[in-house]
């Protein structure tokens, strides 16, 4: 038989909200809340990041930035030096957009359905059903990486999630195994991403503290690390960057915004070069070059090797690269890419 026309397992739903009253995370700071904005931001934030690291993070960006309007009104680097560590800027700059587009397009109110909030920067299908599961308790089914791996363990789902046909099948039995209650899709939802990230591990599984091990296909086969099938491998790029580190007898160093697009982009950063050749000829001035060691950088897909080259100078004779001085006091406070952080911290 087709795998799609097997029945769904009879009591999934059930099994997944008992155990998470009991057994699942109760008092993270963006639970036991309906508040659209602050469980936006935290699905924004856990999206790419752990869930210790986001505890620190949350209760800093909303002293900042108490509501939708307040974030809207904020400057974009303002947004981005409190993302500064997070990684992956993309979410800070969308974050940005999203709640001027509440502001313009809904009068500063979140849409309640996901149909409605997917039409917003940033916020994909699963972040759309998160928000309207928690906030409105909408039938609506996530699907993100963890909870694929769930489910298709659970359903012995054995097609390749690569091919866009199998996803969708996917997304659709997810949304036939929904609780019938819609007050149960708040509890439901935060089963399945506590599920995911503490019993059901990519290489690693409990199914002795699994719910719904007596349902779980995979398990029943002997097989719950075979799930899920992918066989597109992301394709790993690996760029070189030369790094003017500048530094001015004042002790300032000299910052660029980065353009809206590519690397870091809207961040502030040392001057990034091509070539070791091409770093020399912007600041000709520049006294004693320091070769740091060079180091790599490993990103979701691309790997950085990084050369920076410290040079004195006077504030006079700046860089021929756009940026300006910038204070020792000041660029802490500034958004820069974790890397360049660490290497101007010394
Ligand atoms: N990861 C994504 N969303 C989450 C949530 N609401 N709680 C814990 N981890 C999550």
């Amino acid at each position: 038989m087709p795998e799609t026309l097997t029945p769904l397992p009879a009591g999934f739903s059930r099994c997944m909200v008992d155990w998470q009253r009991q057994h699942g995370r109760q008092s993270l700071p963006w639970q036991n809340t309906q508040d659209p904005y602050r469980v936006w931001l935290s699905e924004i934030m856990l999206q790419q990041t752990q869930v210790t690291t986001v505890l620190d993070y949350f209760p800093r960006f909303l002293g900042r930035f108490a509501d939708v309007a307040a974030l809207a009104d904020a400057q974009q680097d303002d947004v981005l030096a409190l993302w500064s560590g997070l990684g992956y800027y993309s979410r800070a700059r969308n974050l940005h957009k999203c709640a001027q587009e509440v502001m313009g397009r809904f009068g500063g109110v979140f849409p309640r359905r996901a149909e409605d909030l997917q039409t917003l920067p940033g916020i994909g299908r699963s972040t759309a059903a998160a928000i309207a599961a928690f906030c409105f308790q909408e039938r609506s089914a996530i699907l993100d990486g963890n909870v694929k791996r769930v489910l298709t363990r659970v359903l012995g789902y054995g097609q390749d999630l690569a091919v866009s046909k199998n996803e969708r099948a996917l997304w659709s039995l997810a949304q036939d195994l929904l609780p019938e209650q819609a007050s149960d899709m708040p509890r439901y939802t935060q089963a399945l991403m506590d599920l995911g990230a503490t019993v059901c591990l990519p290489r690693k599984v409990q199914c002795d503290v699994c719910p719904v091990s007596d349902l779980c296909r995979a398990r029943g086969q002997g097989e719950p690390l075979a799930y899920p099938v992918k066989t597109r491998k992301i394709k790993r790029s690996s760029v070189t960057l030369w790094l003017l580190w500048a530094v001015n007898t004042q002790g300032q160093v000299w910052l660029q915004k980065r353009p809206d697009t590519g690397i870091w982009a809207g961040l502030f950063s040392l001057p990034v070069f091509d070539s070791e050749g091409d770093l020399r000829a912007a600041w000709a001035d520049g006294q004693e070059p320091q070769y740091i060691q060079p180091w790599k950088h490993v990103l979701t897909h691309r790997d950085l090797h990084l050369h920076p080259v410290l040079m004195t100078g006077s504030a006079q004779n700046a860089p021929d690269a756009e940026g300006q001085w910038v204070d020792a006091a000041v660029w802490p406070g500034m958004g820069l890419p974790a890397p360049v952080r660490a290497l101007l911290a010394g």
